[in-house]
């Protein structure tokens, strides 16, 4: 799977959802979120993201590698959806990015 990284977090640019052919990333409040049982690894949004946020998640870096379980485990309680634009804007983060200072700018 895919997996968005920390530097999406309170950036939020959502080109990526425009490039998912199958609609798998979904909005929490502060960051954006792949979801591993649904994304097909067509890689089509690592390249939009302006901030580079989103690895292959063979090739995330160091620093970000806590965030493949903040991806997988932001789904724990919500099965598969089959589709982020139906559910929505999600009012939650993974632990992890919520105890996050703010970041950028
Ligand atoms: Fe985040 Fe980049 Fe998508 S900032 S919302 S992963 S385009
Ligand atoms: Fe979608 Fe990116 Fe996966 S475009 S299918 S989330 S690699």
């Amino acid at each position: 799977t895919y997996v968005i990284a920390q530097p999406c977090v309170d950036v939020l640019d959502k080109a990526c959802i425009e490039e998912c052919p199958v609609d798998c990333i979904y909005e929490g409040q502060r960051q954006l979120y792949i979801h591993p049982d649904e994304c097909v690894d067509c890689g089509a949004c690592e390249p939009v993201c302006p901030v580079e946020a989103i690895y292959y998640e063979d090739d995330l870096p160091d620093q970000w590698k806590d965030f493949y379980k903040v991806n997988v485990e932001f789904f724990d309680d919500m099965g598969a959806p089959g589709g982020a634009s139906k559910v929505g804007k999600i009012e939650r983060d993974h632990p992890i990015t919520a105890a996050l200072p703010p970041q950028g700018e």
